[in-house]
């Protein structure tokens, strides 16, 4: 009988991805995935640490395996993710977790097999986070899990040092991938049967500034991916609002492929805040960006990500982030309340707002994105989707998928689609879903 592997991710598609990744390396090592802990040879945790509750989770999931670890002393626990590349974290899960086996960091995930085998020959623990980054490492057999969808990474690290965000330190300067490199990963997943393509970078606008692209950017790479034959779409994440440019929405008019949809995160509606935030581009520029952008695309729909009870965030701040909600009218917005991250220059701010403030505002601002959002289903109702068949929903009894704006439609059907483009006609539209009949499969 083959040896199991199971991975618990915590975080963003990057670590998503990443554990697919890891997975590949577990795979070719002759391992197979399990979804039961109790079942796994290897319990792999790949944490994230961009706010406090997603370490205190990783914290008490990986505590409770102690007992696990007890029955089983030849099970291999091992730690990597962003987590683990904080400075003094490595210590802190070993004294903390001495039945930890391997800890690794996001700058050496290529090294995983080795770990692995150099802890299966030893009893002593291994405990191996590279600080620098090195070269690109390319990892051609992950191990996918997100059909149809397939996460392509264009970049990693992150040079912004926005004063709240713990990403740079953990995840180093921005790297581009070789376009070349990039296209072919697409043109196979494409033969795969792939039908979406997500491209992945902290901040995907600077693709290329690094110097390592030969002169292409990220608009000239966008082309590129698009052009690839076949029948499918493709989406970009993260945008940031002092890069985003008309030369990619250009691009974005050349070609039908790409998903009129931008992730842009505009964290505050406050001149004050995004000046102290350090984000480099006023309330203004973003605003005027959302109007280029309609301008090519009226349909066009904006997500984005908003921080409230930044330090000295008052409340006049606030509203002007509520206001500028109502004035984009996101079709979805992920709303977080500041969270004080060690090493941050945010963390050494003055007035600090008290929880009580911060929780008041993000129900507040939790309640009008719902009610944009929901007002935006009614429009839906009667008109015809292309979703993109991603899933089945056993609950439910449906199958369900996502049209390009990112908005969920559920079906019923007699055969499997999954994988398939799927054209719905609208006829139940309350809260957050969409129900609808098939009008045609692709
Ligand atoms: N506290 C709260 N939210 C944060 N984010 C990043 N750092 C923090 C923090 N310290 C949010 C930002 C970013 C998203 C990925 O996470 O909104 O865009
Ligand atoms: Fe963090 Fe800012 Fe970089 Fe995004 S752009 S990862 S918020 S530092």
């Amino acid at each position: 009988m083959s040896k199991k592997y199971h991975i618990v991710t915590y975080g963003c598609q990057m670590n998503v991805h990443e554990s697919e990744k890891m997975a590949g390396i577990f795979h070719r090592m002759g391992y197979e995935e399990t979804n039961k802990k109790e079942e796994a040879d290897i319990i792999l945790f790949n944490t994230c640490c961009i706010r406090e509750n997603a370490e205190n989770h990783a914290f008490g999931n990986i505590g409770a395996l102690k007992k696990l670890k007890k029955q089983k002393p030849e099970l291999i626990i091992a730690v990597g993710g962003c987590m683990t590349q904080e400075k003094g974290k490595p210590e802190i899960l070993k004294q903390k977790f001495p039945f930890i086996d391997v800890i690794f960091g996001t700058l050496n995930l290529e090294e995983l097999e080795a770990l692995i085998k150099r802890k299966q020959s030893q009893k002593k623990r291994v405990i191996e986070v590279r600080e620098k980054e090195g070269e690109i490492v390319e990892f051609p057999d992950a191990y996918r899990t997100s059909y149809p969808n397939a996460w392509v990474n264009i970049m990693y690290g992150c040079n912004n040092f926005c004063s709240y965000c713990i990403v740079p330190y953990v995840r180093g300067r921005e790297r581009s991938r070789k376009a070349e490199n990039i296209v072919a990963e697409v043109e196979k997943l494409v033969k795969e049967g792939y039908r979406e393509i997500t491209l992945l970078g902290q901040n995907v606008n600077s693709y290329g500034n690094d110097g390592n692209t030969d002169g292409v950017n990220f608009a000239k790479l966008l082309d590129m991916v698009a052009s690839v034959e076949g029948d499918f779409r493709v989406r970009f994440m993260t945008s940031h609002p002092k890069d985003f440019n008309e030369e990619v929405v250009k691009v974005m008019q050349k070609h039908r492929k790409i998903c009129r949809l931008v992730h842009l995160p505009v964290q505050s509606g406050s001149n004050s805040v995004l000046k102290e935030m350090n984000r480099r581009y006023t309330r203004e520029k973003y605003l005027s960006e959302v109007k280029m952008l309609r301008s090519y695309f009226p349909e066009a729909e904006l997500t984005t990500d908003i921080i409230v009870g930044f330090p000295a965030e008052t409340e006049e701040d606030y509203l002007q982030t509520e206001a500028l909600v109502k004035e984009v009218d996101f079709a979805s917005a992920f709303t977080f309340v500041y969270s004080k991250r060690q090493g941050t220059k945010a963390a050494e701010m003055q007035n600090q707002i008290p929880e009580e403030i911060q929780k008041d505002r993000i129900q507040r601002l939790v309640e009008l994105v719902n009610s944009q959002t929901r007002k935006k289903s009614e429009k839906y109702l009667g008109k015809e989707v292309e979703v993109l068949c991603e899933d089945f929903d056993e609950k439910k009894g449906y199958y369900l998928g996502r049209d390009e704006f990112g908005r969920m439609g559920y079906f019923k059907s007699e055969s499997d689609l999954i994988g398939k483009f799927v054209t719905l006609k609208i006829t139940n539209a309350n809260g957050i879903s969409l129900y609808g009949e098939i009008i045609s499969v692709r």
